[in-house]
């Protein structure tokens, strides 16, 4: 973000309430307390990811050339792509604004003990970055097979294309907003994995430490959201709100182009791949899975005003994140 949009601020809300989730982080986060998670019995009939999270894998055009290996390798290299995708999310996008926002460079005006909590919160997201992406080099070194090509992350392209939409009213604040939302979404995988005894069980506790941290920048960023939100002019507002509905989706829709990468490990035809990533991903069943995965963050728009907004609450309605 090279610079960021003046603001016209409405006064901050007058006490700033703020209650720090971050007392006990010497002795909770897993940068401070836990080791890197080292992949163990892999071959002992454990699985590296949920099935129910790849969207294709039980297709009848799948199920004809599947053998076991071959799905074993398919879930391997979907773990791929959640851990590059978490690497990509935690360096590229959440810590370079949250690094902004504890030296002040956003803005708002917040409590100083917020800021030595976005401090922390950069500790936690790169110690993250960095046991996924060793986690996806230990798998590599176990099986002697490495990621397959992936295109560049649906999430990262559908942030690139919002941000170019940006007037210089709100420049910067798309990357800011998007972070807010990715870290007040609970994700399937962060909350279904840990407690998934089919799974390896590095994967299991990798992303075990990984959930425990976010509940902690949840609570931040929701707080965040609130001081922020009502520190916008009303323009701001006004261009911000409609996009958060595309934030919702670019992070939790499927993406197309890593499913068909991963499932194209299989020995099908890349546009019969295509077909089933299509099929298996129908718009009414994805829309509902998001906002069941989006309901906290729904929860905050709400309680903020966010969709008094007539203009913002019908694009909500259009992304079928609420109803019209
Ligand atoms: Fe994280
Ligand atoms: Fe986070």
């Amino acid at each position: 973000m090279s610079s960021t949009a003046t603001l016209i601020s409405r006064p901050a809300p007058a006490d700033l309430d703020y209650r720090s989730r971050f007392g006990n982080w010497d002795n909770r986060a897993s940068v401070r307390t836990k080791a890197l998670h080292i992949l163990g019995e892999h071959l002992d009939g454990q699985l590296f990811f949920p099935p129910e999270l790849v969207p294709g894998i039980d297709h009848p055009a799948l199920a004809a050339v599947m053998t076991p290996e071959c799905r074993q390798r398919i879930l391997m290299h979907r773990l791929h792509v959640y851990l590059s995708f978490t690497t990509d999310l935690e360096q590229l996008v959440v810590n370079p604004v949250t690094q902004l926002l504890s030296r002040e460079q956003l803005g708002f005006d917040l409590p100083k003990p917020m800021l030595r909590d976005a401090y922390k919160i950069c500790a936690d997201e790169s110690w993250h970055a960095l046991f996924s992406d060793d986690l996806a080099d230990q798998i590599v070194a176990a099986t002697g097979e490495q990621p397959v090509a992936l295109p560049r992350p649906r999430f990262l392209t559908e942030l690139d294309r919002l941000s170019a939409g940006e007037d210089s009213s709100i420049r910067g604040l798309t990357s800011l907003f998007f972070t807010v939302v990715s870290e007040t979404l609970i994700s399937a995988i962060l909350c279904g994995i840990p407690h998934d005894r089919r799974v390896v069980s590095a994967v299991r506790d990798t992303v075990a430490d990984h959930a425990e941290d976010e509940g902690r920048h949840h609570a931040f960023y929701a707080k965040f959201f609130e001081y922020a939100w009502h520190q916008l002019g009303p323009a701001q507002r006004a261009a911000i709100g409609p996009l958060l509905p595309e934030f919702v989706t670019a992070f939790l829709a499927p993406d197309p182009g890593a499913l068909t990468a991963v499932l194209a490990v299989a020995p099908l035809g890349v546009e019969t791949v295509r077909g089933i990533v299509e099929e298996s991903t129908p718009a009414a069943e994805v829309r509902a899975s998001i906002r069941k995965a989006a309901s906290a963050s729904l929860r905050m728009f709400t309680q903020n005003g966010v969709l008094d907004d007539p203009r913002t609450h019908d694009r909500f309605a259009e992304m079928g994140l609420v109803d019209a």
